[in-house]
């Protein structure tokens, strides 16, 4: 190890990566950490991922500690290319082989039958095991540095909204905040899609910014969804995927969806539940309603409004807000992954011509 790198002096958890010097010692100190068997905070192009060592046991027992995760819900393992992922799974099916080329590195999950060198604590006692190879130059070059996959859930405690930033890192998980490497804001904004590749029909089982129709090309067929499990509230123990639980990806303050031309009846829809204006935030993207003193205005495009999504969410935490109104997006593909999260976080839709 050479000498270590300035910290930020606002944050003595952060540490920057943003010259060529910082982001030479900042990976140098997470992969030297990680070897140890510590648990590092490292940005992905998705979502911030708190990263441990995925063959060490003890390290990943810390990972579910920090995060207060329920024991039941696997994690995501990160390789550094084909071969760690192959070297993680006991089959590799034509249908990874062709996702995992026209998409990693990216924001693409793939969930194959586990091989037994990865812990059963990492897949929850499951049979199968989630890979995904991380496009992020700072997530490969640690992966690089250390030779063994990462395996990494988003830095927030559980049940709550994804952090985004290295400051939304600190203020979900407080004092017990590991060491967080800073790679800015993350450009895809929501997590990974996450597909099933293990049975006969590939299956999407969360949704993302790469969608199922997308999918749906690169396979040459038609895929399953989880959608019928979690629409039917179905948050049992036998859910293939427990992050899909409709309470998963929530911000502090009830949020709720309208499409509006002025905005009447969505203030009288909220003042009715009890609510004053000035605790009440509105984030759109094409029409700002009219007497709300509070309005976060996103991208009226998908990627940059995903990019910008859970900021403006723990933007609204911060400032305590009690509920947020969201302009609900268009319907269609490009949007899936933002709606995908919208229904899990919203307590539901104000009707009503507003
Ligand atoms: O973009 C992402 O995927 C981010 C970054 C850090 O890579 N990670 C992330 O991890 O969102 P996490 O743990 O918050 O969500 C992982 C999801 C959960 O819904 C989990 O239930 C599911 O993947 N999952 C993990 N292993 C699985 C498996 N073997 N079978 C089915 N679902 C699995
Ligand atoms: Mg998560």
């Amino acid at each position: 190890m050479s000498s270590i790198p300035l910290l930020r002096a606002e944050n003595g958890k952060i540490l920057p990566a943003d010259t060529p010097e910082a982001f030479a010692q900042s990976v140098a100190l997470a992969a030297d950490w990680l070897k140890r068997g510590s648990v590092v905070v490292l940005p992905t192009e998705t979502v911030y991922g708190l990263a441990a060592s995925a063959w060490n046991e003890r390290a990943i027992e810390e990972i579910y500690r920090l995060k207060g995760r329920p024991a039941s819900n696997p994690l995501i393992v990160h390789v550094s290319g084909m071969e760690m992922a192959k070297a993680s799974v006991n089959d590799w099916p034509e249908a990874a082989d062709q996702l995992a080329r026209a998409f990693w590195p990216g924001p693409l999950t793939l969930v194959l039958p586990k091989r037994s060198v990865i812990p059963d604590r990492v897949t929850a006692g499951g049979s199968t095991v989630a890979v995904r190879w991380p496009s992020h130059p700072i997530f490969q070059a640690v992966l690089e540095q250390c030779g063994f996959p990462l395996a990494a859930p988003s830095a927030n405690r559980s049940n709550k909204t994804s952090p985004t930033a290295a400051t939304q890192v600190l203020q979900s998980l407080g004092e017990n905040a590991p060491w967080i490497v800073d790679g800015g804001p993350c450009p895809v904004g929501i997590e990974s899609t996450v597909v099933d590749v293990a049975g006969k029909v590939p299956r999407v089982l969360r949704a993302g910014m790469i969608s199922r129709e997308a999918i749906e090309r690169v396979l040459g067929r038609s895929v399953g969804t989880a959608q019928s499990e979690t629409l039917a509230g179905n948050e049992v123990e036998t859910l293939r995927s427990p992050g899909l639980m409709r309470s998963h990806y929530a911000p502090r303050a009830d949020l709720w969806t309208g499409r509006w031309k002025h905005g009447k009846s969505a203030r009288i829809a909220l003042t009715g539940m009890g609510l004053k204006m000035e605790q009440v935030a509105v984030i759109s993207h094409t029409i700002i309603p009219e007497g709300f003193e509070r309005v976060i205005v996103l991208p009226n495009d998908p990627e940059a409004y995903a990019r910008g999504m859970y900021a403006a969410w723990h933007r609204c935490d911060e400032e305590g807000v009690a509920a947020i109104l969201v302009e609900e997006p268009p319907d269609g593909q490009a949007w899936e992954g933002i709606w995908d999260r919208l229904r899990r976080a919203s307590r539901g839709r104000l009707e009503g011509g507003i």
